[in-house]
């Protein structure tokens, strides 16, 4: 099997994201699959600006396709068997770089407008490159709760249906921040254990179990909400410190 991991930090290898995708992948290694990751940022894509030149003037190639890594990105996005679409929760939603990778996509599509071949009442545009295919979602965030990812999560299962993907779920980390820091890597053993397992499931039973995703779900840190913000405000005095802010600009509504 053939895997496509997209990393969508912008904080490329020292992110949250990138440390949950890398032990999931490593799972999916040991389980005989072959990965690959893409960071997006590394791409410098170009937004798309919506000149349809990949529907009217070339079909099936971008205006951009000198100027940007997009179409050899999409070379693998069009061959693998399992596409991750890893990214942090940006504003309740996806990072830009992986909104602007997504866009890019359109020029797999054609302009006409038919019914869906799978979901009756729904329309489609035909698809230039269609392999059956299955993606997931891995997505850490800064607050606490799950709730946060409900859009991001929404999107995702609606473009799997869209695109005929089959979405085999998420793996959402909430109250991420520490899983980017290179110190407190040691704290998150367990935790990158959960990620390699649920990786070897992934290609051996086609998902997650509910036990090993019972466990993803636990918190990270020990002692409720209160000892989270507190650890959280210790992280950013800490970085602040590191600057030299001063006090009073520290609190500016408080
Ligand atoms: C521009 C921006 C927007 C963010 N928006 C949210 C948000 O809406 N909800 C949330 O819980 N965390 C939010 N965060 C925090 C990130 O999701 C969190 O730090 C995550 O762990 C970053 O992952 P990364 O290290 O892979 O980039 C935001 C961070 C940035 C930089």
């Amino acid at each position: 099997m053939k895997v496509l991991a997209l990393n969508g930090s912008p904080r490329m290898k020292a992110s949250s994201t990138y440390n949950m995708l890398k032990p999931l992948l490593e799972g999916m290694r040991a389980a005989g699959a072959e990965t690959e990751i893409i960071h997006i940022r590394k791409l410098n894509l170009e937004a798309c600006i919506g000149c349809y030149t990949c529907w009217v003037r070339t079909p099936g190639e971008c205006v951009h396709k000198e100027k940007d890594s997009m179409a050899t990105a999409l070379e693998s996005y069009n061959t693998a068997d399992l596409v991750i679409f890893g990214t942090p929760l940006y504003h309740f939603s996806m990072s830009g770089i992986m909104k602007t990778f997504i866009d890019r996509t359109l020029p797999r599509i054609e302009p006409w407008l038919i019914p869906h071949p799978d979901i009756p009442g729904v329309t489609f545009h035909p698809e230039r490159f269609h392999k059956p295919n299955k993606t997931m979602l891995v997505s850490p965030c800064g607050f606490p709760e799950f709730d946060h990812f409900e859009s991001l999560v929404a999107t995702f299962k609606h473009m799997a249906r869209m695109e005929r993907f089959e979405y085999l779920g998420e793996i959402l980390r909430p109250g991420a921040e520490a899983l980017s820091s290179r110190s407190l890597q040691g704290l998150f053993t367990n935790y990158y254990d959960l990620l390699r397992q649920a990786g070897e499931q992934i290609i051996c039973e086609g998902s997650v179990s509910d036990e090993t995703q019972a466990e993803l779900r636990k918190d990270l840190f020990p002692g409720g909400k209160q000892a989270f913000y507190e650890m959280s405000s210790a992280y950013w005095e800490e970085q602040m410190d590191r600057f030299k802010v001063l006090e009073e600009l520290r609190h500016t509504t408080q």
